[in-house]
């Protein structure tokens, strides 16, 4: 989703630009632009189709100095990717560019108000009516920047991030958010200020980050102290935070690309995110999450859970629901936050409602947030990024800490949420004396044991890459699992789709019979999720339906099953763990299924065509 970078001090700033742009593109985008201030007052803009490397080009042949500037990746949602569309906007007299993240609504009532007034319009953007609304109204009211900014953000309706510059004050530039991440970095050299949507393009410069909160406006000048102020309540006293992000994690680590790496990244973040919660002790292990500990009444006595979430997560939310109702005997919803935001839900001022979240930026997500915080739920966050909108927003929660996920398709978030879920599922299970201690132990041992686990599955990616190859010639494909792995399927499908554009459907198992089993025939690959568990018989039998249509299974095995294994044309062995935690084991093979069908299609596989990491609309 578009991304915003921004620098004002004594450095050259067209390469921080480029640079912290560059940072961004993980989030997803198809074009992107810059515009820079002279010290004598000129407004120089640049602006490209496709990578930023194209941008990178055309700002090369800049000798001019300039140190004040800002910049964005564009995803486009009014207007098609186009130079013209691509931010930054000009006001009608060329004096103001800005930059914008999140969408207007009411950007059609203001362009024509405007209109009337002798304003024309260059794009179909939003942002451009935004930009040429400050203007008008420092004309007629002869207003600061700041001031005017704030002034058409009150008439504004919808979600921002912005940043906007004059240029005839190459010392200032103003920036606000709602809805919409954005971070400010206060540098270390001359006064010096950076800004971005989230810390990444700021980490090499500094670690002192101010975020800001809903409508508040930021005036940053060079060499001043930050001033902000919110729309509706005046100056802000901000808090500066000191935020260490690990710069190595955001590198591919000699991995061709970033979602092999985060694959392969996965036993490593995953003890990163036990470490500290999962304690050994005389040889009896317990888990400590400090949010459980801070708020055990509340959420031992909790009487319903409700999951809200999107994509990967929610995914992620249905093992979790799976997880509660298992060890603590509490009703568990899982609910899309987009369909949660706007439903007349019931909600328990004694519920809890888990938000899940990767990026911690999602707006539906958020929204959803809103929802149950206003009927007076308490809101427990499952985030990764640290700092981010969910966390700040949520009641108490526990961080994820796998580190910055950069491939648009999640990978290492999903193993790292489950392991959280089944972190909290026992600890509140334990406290609410819903689990015996035997287990309780023996599923924390296990879950200490998967990193190993994953490991010894990861070697299986040269057998994985060859059997990748039958898959690109499909157009359709069908995962199928039940129970624990019935929302593996889900995953597993959903990745085939994000990366290798082919249509792929995950159902359970036994509900095939009830529509899918028409589509089934030689052509199209079929893969079951059928470990050695509870239902794995059943599962044969959903298998021999297949394959007495002709259908081609590729199977997700235990390690040394022959049963399944004859009835296949391949299949993967997973080492055996507890039914509870193989959603930690069976999704892998299927990550890396994914990954090697789209490098063999030759298709861009850390950012996909049409998709975001962080979707920052709703
Ligand atoms: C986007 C991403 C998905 C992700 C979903 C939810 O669609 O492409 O990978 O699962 O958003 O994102 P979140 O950051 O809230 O987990």
């Amino acid at each position: 989703m578009c991304g915003i970078v921004g620098y004002i001090g004594p450095r050259p700033v067209l390469p921080i630009l480029i640079g912290g742009l560059k940072k961004l593109e993980y989030r997803g985008y198809d074009s992107s632009g810059c515009a820079a201030v002279t010290p004598d007052n000129t407004m120089l803009v640049f602006k490209a189709k496709g990578k930023v490397s194209n941008l990178e080009e055309k700002t090369k042949e800049c000798q001019q100095p300039c140190t004040l500037g800002i910049a964005h990746t564009r995803w486009a949602t009014h207007g098609i990717p186009s130079e013209t569309n691509a931010h930054p906007h000009l006001s009608q007299s060329g004096n103001l560019a800005i930059v914008h993240n999140g969408i207007i609504e009411n950007y059609a009532t203001l362009r024509d108000q405007l209109r009337k007034r002798g304003y024309t319009f260059k794009s179909e953007t939003d942002t451009e009516v935004l930009v040429q609304l400050i203007e008008y109204i420092m004309n007629i009211r002869h207003s600061d920047l700041a001031t005017s900014v704030r002034s058409a953000l009150r008439l504004c309706i919808g979600a921002y991030a912005i940043a906007v510059v004059d240029r005839r004050v190459p010392t200032q530039m103003v920036a606000a958010r709602k809805s919409s991440p954005l971070a400010i970095g206060i540098g270390k050299e001359n006064g010096e200020f950076f800004i971005a949507s989230d810390a990444s393009p700021i980490a090499e410069y500094t670690n002192r980050i101010v975020y800001l909160n809903d409508e508040d406006v930021a005036l940053i000048e060079q060499g001043k102290e930050l001033q902000i102020e919110n729309l509706h309540s005046g100056s802000v006293d901000y808090e500066i935070k000191e935020v260490d992000l690990d710069l190595t994690m955001l590198d591919k680590g000699g991995f061709p690309h970033f979602m092999l790496k985060e694959i392969f990244d996965q036993p490593t973040v995953l003890k990163d995110c036990m470490r500290g919660r999962i304690i050994e002790r005389d040889g009896s292990l317990r888990v400590v999450l400090s949010a459980v500990e801070q708020h055990k009444q509340r959420l031992v006595s909790a009487r319903r859970f409700t999951i809200v979430s999107c994509g990967t997560s929610w995914h992620a939310g249905l093992i979790g629901k799976q997880l509660i109702e298992h060890f603590c005997r509490i009703h568990t919803e899982v609910a899309y936050a987009s369909e949660y935001r706007y439903n007349d839900v019931v909600v328990d001022p004694d519920e809890v409602v888990i938000a899940i979240s990767q990026s911690g930026e999602t707006a539906d997500t958020l929204a959803a947030i809103e929802i149950a915080k206003k009927h007076g739920a308490m809101v427990f966050g499952i985030v990764n990024s640290v700092g981010s909108s969910i966390a700040r927003q949520t009641d108490t929660g526990t961080y994820v800490h796998i580190g910055p996920e950069i491939g648009v398709a999640s990978t290492k978030a999903f193993t790292g949420q489950v392991t959280v879920l089944a972190m909290l599922a026992l600890a509140l299970g334990h406290e609410r004396g819903t689990v015996d201690h035997e287990e309780y132990e023996e599923v924390l041992r296990e879950l200490t044991r998967i990193p190993d686990k994953i490991d010894h599955i990861l070697r299986q990616n040269d057998r994985i890459r060859d059997m990748a190859r039958i898959f690109t010639y499909a157009h359709n494909c069908l995962y199928l699992g039940r129970g624990w792995n019935y929302p593996v399927a889900l995953e597993g499908a959903l990745k085939l789709k994000e990366i290798s554009y082919i249509h792929a459907e995950g159902y359970p198992a036994a509900e095939m019979k009830h529509g899918p089993i028409a589509l089934i025939d030689q052509d199209m690959p079929v893969i079951f999720i059928a470990t050695h568990h509870r239902l794995y018989q059943k599962i044969i039998s959903n298998m021999q339906e297949v394959l007495s249509r002709k259908g081609r299974i590729f199977a997700i095995v235990t390690e040394g099953d022959e049963q399944v294994r004859n009835m296949c044309a391949e299949v993967i062995e997973v080492p055996d763990t507890l039914a509870c935690l193989e959603p930690l084991l069976t999704v892998i093979p299927l990550q890396l299924l994914s990954y090697h069908v789209a490098v063999a299609k030759q298709l861009n596989v850390d950012q996909p065509r049409n998709l975001a990491k962080s979707v920052t609309v709703e």
